[in-house]
């Protein structure tokens, strides 16, 4: 399964398209089944339908967890270091967290969970998180994560739209010098959802919180309860490869999140396969990546690649630059970490606070590096190739998305070239093209265009939760009979693949993706609001900030309160990660005589351009432009 040469990787890539039902057999064959599969790939991309290892039977958890036992119990899974670096960290062997797995997934039984049902986990990153995530996936519940920055708001729409009746959350969550009051915010979004039934709640910053009868219990409890009953084991359910392990919610260009849904299998040779390749990872190597398990990133990097493949994984409660922007190094040098995987907007940040807090850790643990997330600008590639990895280490640039579970294009740490700013070649099983806008494959090297991928790959999405046309529609329509991933592309002369952003209106704010839609929705709440127009613009550290056109009812006499109130409203509708960065009041907004805003030009404002407008004819009122662009911020 490992690709150890560069002329393994091209023999490799080739097989895989040319055969990828022998190819993913094999790879397949090396995880533990309790059924062998039927079939290993049926597909289209019109309906869609992709079956990965159909009739194959498993437990995704007996894979991570379970096979490993005898050879690396007592190896490490999970180190967590906390936030407050005073705090004591935690280790968890594969022993000790098959042993909490097994017996949180009896809590869940405890508490009327059942196979297939929706678990919302809505925690801060402690060890439970995982904890929480595995346990479901051993018991055959749905976890659908959401992340700790999200609003009561956003949390009440993914419960409804997921019908979830069953949470899992803690008292609250340490972020740097914050306290996140989580259950108070659960509580807040419960009150438009009757349906749960329970929440479980995990005790992390003992603030106050106020406990529902008959509705909230205790995690500690709970599992005292488990304990007294005597059965610490918990066999794993047997899954279908195509039962669904997950689901996460993302953006897109419409105002609603949808939830993305990846199945059993396909999902776990994707992730284990990814994560051993393009890492390079070796068996004893410790394996930080940076993300939050609230995102695909940390399901796919933190939990399921590493564990299902016997690695340790280094999870961190905080944040970069806190209590100092030296965090991240020192927990390199603590540890030993030998593989740091981090976005690129943590990388900007960290290099503006200047090297002073890089020069003192001992760095040269670190054999791999990676990114992930938003396109890395060449500046920030360098400081983080010659100041973190002295030159000494490759860095993996890694692009993919929440629907496709994994990596899908990145060099192969020491095995394939890299070329700053450039994922460069698509993995094996990844078959990518470049179309224009009629859809048209653009063949040859040194062209751009709209980036999709031909053929399924095992961790491909299967469906969006309760709205497969949805599915069809915002992936496999635009361009028929291919997967549109979104992303605008280029193709240098050799082949190799450099992401350049999104093309539809989705904004990527320090990694995270918002829809321009949802953010309008949300600012068109706050009252005196009549219309808005949201657009990205080039941002020093976020990559890009958010740029908000707000049309007002009537004379507000202090604008800058108006605008407190609008970030105010969006922090409260969706979270803070979608507060805009710059609100520009104006009387009218660019609209064709189709009533459509025209959102190019109001996009080049927002860069500073202020003469290439292109063409303004087919305005309704091309006057409006000139306003604006005299009020631009
Ligand atoms: C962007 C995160 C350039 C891209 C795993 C994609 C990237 C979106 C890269 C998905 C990269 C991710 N280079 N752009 N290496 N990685 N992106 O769903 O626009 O949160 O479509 O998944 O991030 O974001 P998502």
């Amino acid at each position: 399964m490992k690709i150890t040469t560069l002329a393994n990787y091209h023999q490799s890539y080739k097989e895989s398209i040319d055969q990828p039902e022998v190819f993913w057999a094999r790879v397949a064959e090396s995880f533990s089944w309790k059924r062998k599969w039927d079939k290993v790939l049926d597909w289209n991309f019109s309906e869609p339908k992709v079956k990965w290892f159909e009739g194959g039977k498993l437990n995704i958890t007996e894979n991570c967890l379970d096979r490993h036992i005898e050879t690396l119990g007592d190896t490490p899974a999970i180190i967590w270091e906390p936030n407050d670096p005073e705090e004591h960290h935690r280790v968890l062997t594969y022993k000790d967290l098959l042993f909490k797995v097994k017996q949180f997934a009896n809590v869940l039984k405890n508490n009327g969970v059942k196979k297939g049902d929706r678990v919302c986990i809505y925690m801060g990153m402690i060890p439970e998180l995982p904890i929480a995530v595995l346990a479901c996936a051993r018991m055959g519940a749905i976890h659908s994560v959401i992340f700790g920055g999200f609003s009561a708001q956003s949390i009440a729409d993914r419960l409804q739209d997921a019908r979830a009746e069953f949470i899992i959350t803690c008292d609250g969550a340490y972020r740097g010098a914050k306290d996140i009051p989580l259950k108070a915010v659960i509580d807040d979004a419960l009150i438009a959802c009757a349906f749960v039934k329970r929440v479980i709640v995990c005790t992390r910053t003992r603030v106050p919180v106020s406990m529902i009868k008959g509705r909230d219990v205790w995690w500690e409890d709970e599992v005292k309860k488990v304990e007294t009953q005597g059965n610490p084991d918990c066999p794993a359910e047997v899954m279908d490869a195509e039962d669904m392990l997950f689901i996460l919610y993302t953006s897109g260009s419409t105002g609603k999140p949808k939830g993305v849904v990846h199945t059993t299998g396909g999902y776990m040779v994707w992730t284990a396969y990814t994560f051993q390749n393009v890492f390079q990872y070796q068996p004893g190597q410790i394996h930080f990546c940076t993300a939050d398990i609230g995102w695909i990133t940390g399901h796919s990097y933190i939990v399921y690649g590493p564990l299902l493949s016997g690695a340790t994984s280094l999870m961190f409660e905080g944040v970069p630059t806190w209590p100092d922007a030296g965090r991240f190094w020192e927990i390199v040098d603590k540890y030993k970490v030998n593989i740091l995987y981090t976005a690129p907007t943590a990388i900007r940040s960290l290099m503006g606070f200047g090297l002073e807090y890089v020069k003192d850790k001992d760095l040269s643990s670190l054999q791999v590096l990676g990114t992930v997330g938003e396109p890395i600008n060449a500046e920030a590639w360098q400081w983080y190739y010659k100041n973190i990895g002295k030159e000494n280490c490759p860095i993996v640039d890694t692009w993919w998305q929440t629907e496709t579970g994994g990596v899908l294009i990145s060099n192969l740490a020491k095995i394939t070239p890299q070329k700053p700013t450039f994922a460069t070649l698509p993995l094996p099983g990844v078959n990518p093209c470049l179309v224009d806008e009629n859809g048209k494959e653009i063949e040859g090297n040194g062209v751009s265009g709209n980036l999709c991928i031909k053929t399924p790959w095992p961790g491909i999405l299967r469906t969006t939760y309760g709205d497969h046309e949805r599915c069809r529609l915002n992936y496999f329509a635009t361009y028929p009979g291919l997967y549109f991933t979104g992303d605008g592309c280029l193709r240098d002369e050799h082949g190799n693949y450099r992401i350049t952003g999104r093309v539809d209106d989705v904004l990527n704010v320090s990694g995270h993706r918002i829809g321009t839609a949802e953010v309008e929705n949300a600012i068109n709440m706050h009252a005196g609001v009549v219309e808005s127009a949201v657009v990205g613009y080039p941002h020093d550290v976020k990559g890009q900030g958010i740029y908000a056109y707000v049309i007002t009812e009537g004379h507000h006499s202090n604008e800058n309160q108006t605008r407190q109130d609008i970030i105010q409203t969006v922090a409260r509708i969706i979270g803070a990660i979608a507060k805009p960065d710059k609100i520009q009041f104006v009387k009218g907004l660019p609209k064709t005589r189709s009533g459509k805003i025209m959102r190019r030009i109001l996009r080049k404002i927002a860069e500073g351009e202020t003469s290439n407008l292109g063409d303004t004819s087919t305005l309704l009122d091309p006057g409006v432009v000139d306003e604006i662009k005299a009020g631009a911020l």
